[in-house]
């Protein structure tokens, strides 16, 4: 069976074919970064257009590499939201046409399952398993026990990691998307350097909070007369540790609350953009470790938005659920556990 992705809630278009045994045959992806530098984040109109660009010239890229026709795709999964909804329209639409044309089904995924379920596709992992999403626009723990049954048990209050590490670039001066920046600035600068206080400390609960860590960053940088390279990279990696600390002090909580019924299964997948993170990584290993969890991340590349994972998603979704109806609307805004 040949299942077609489609990704582009974002600033990436994506087109991927893989098998219903995980095999991917082709990712592809198209990166509107170079787009977007300019104006220091996405521009959502600029973003849908390129994705009107770009989706066709990649679909004929992916058929063209894997010798494969239109007519040999069986199933077609296209990202239905949250997300920008320009993009998810014209992903849809394009999904949607294909399907009515070529006489397929068609799965409506939504792009927080994708991330959920993609250590699936790239791990083999079995159901269930206790989830860290941390993305651009989310950052959730999530009870993920099989496709349809999947609550939170913890959520940011504010911002989500991926945009805390992009605004705090901002405020550095340092370039879109701030994740990758913040990171390898930060390998060259002290974490302890900066002692920011540590969000929601006392707080018996799972959830984050990114806003007070922000403006504790912020603050540091009015009152700092001379902005250096050896003070920005202290910076990167004294927030960056702070991070790192906040999640893992929520994740010893998340796995009381996910191990409250002595599941067998210590599985913990980390997965979104900002996992792609391997300073972040290093660190939720460790405190996994510690509590008898192993931990399970997709290939950084598969960690960022990509069509891949949309695929898995949506065939996953078909298996259980079936086909989604054509006249589906896109939602900018789709909570995960409302599937
Ligand atoms: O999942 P994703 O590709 O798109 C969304 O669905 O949001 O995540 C993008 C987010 C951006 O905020 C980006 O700065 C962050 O992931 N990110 C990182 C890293 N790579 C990407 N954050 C921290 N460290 C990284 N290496
Ligand atoms: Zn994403």
């Amino acid at each position: 069976m040949y299942i077609l992705g489609i990704e582009s809630s974002c600033d990436d278009s994506a087109i991927s074919i893989i098998t219903e045994d995980g095999t991917i045959l082709t990712n592809l992806l198209a990166s509107q970064i170079k787009d977007h530098v300019p104006y220091g984040g996405v521009v959502p109109e600029l973003a849908a257009r390129k994705h009107i660009d770009n989706l066709p010239k990649l679909l004929e890229v992916a058929f063209k590499k894997t010798k494969l026709h239109k007519r040999d795709i069986d199933l077609i999964c296209a990202t239905a939201g949250p997300g920008l909804i320009g993009g998810v329209v014209i992903g849809t639409t394009i999904g949607k046409t294909l399907a009515q044309c070529l006489n397929k089904p068609f799965v409506a995924v939504n792009h927080l399952l994708g991330h959920a379920l993609c250590a699936r596709l790239t791990n083999n992992l079995s159901y269930p398993f206790l989830l860290l999403l941390a993305s651009g626009g989310h950052s959730q723990f999530i009870e993920v026990n099989s496709v349809n049954e999947i609550s939170k048990i913890g959520e940011t209050l504010d911002d989500a990691f991926g945009e805390a590490f992009d605004k705090v670039a901002k405020m550095l001066n340092l370039p879109y998307p701030g994740g990758p920046n913040i990171e390898k600035l930060a390998k060259l600068g002290d974490q302890n350097k900066y002692h920011f206080p540590l969000p929601l400390r006392n707080k018996d609960n799972c959830d984050f909070s990114l806003s007070g860590l922000k403006t504790s960053v912020r603050t540091l940088i009015i009152k700092q007369q001379l902005i250096t390279e050896q003070f920005v990279n202290d910076v990167c990696a004294s927030f960056q540790k702070t991070a790192a600390d906040h999640i893992c002090n929520k994740l010893k909580k998340a796995f009381t609350i996910y191990n409250k019924d002595f599941k067998l299964e210590r599985k913990l997948v980390f997965s979104g953009g900002v996992a792609a993170n391997s300073y972040l990584r290093e660190r939720i290993k460790k405190t996994a470790a510690e509590n008898s969890f192993e931990l399970f991340v997709p290939d950084p590349k598969l960690c960022t938005d990509n069509a891949a994972m949309i695929a898995w998603a949506g065939y996953e979704q078909y298996l259980a659920n079936g086909p989604s109806n054509l006249t589906f609307e896109p939602k900018a805004k789709w909570p995960l556990e409302s599937l």
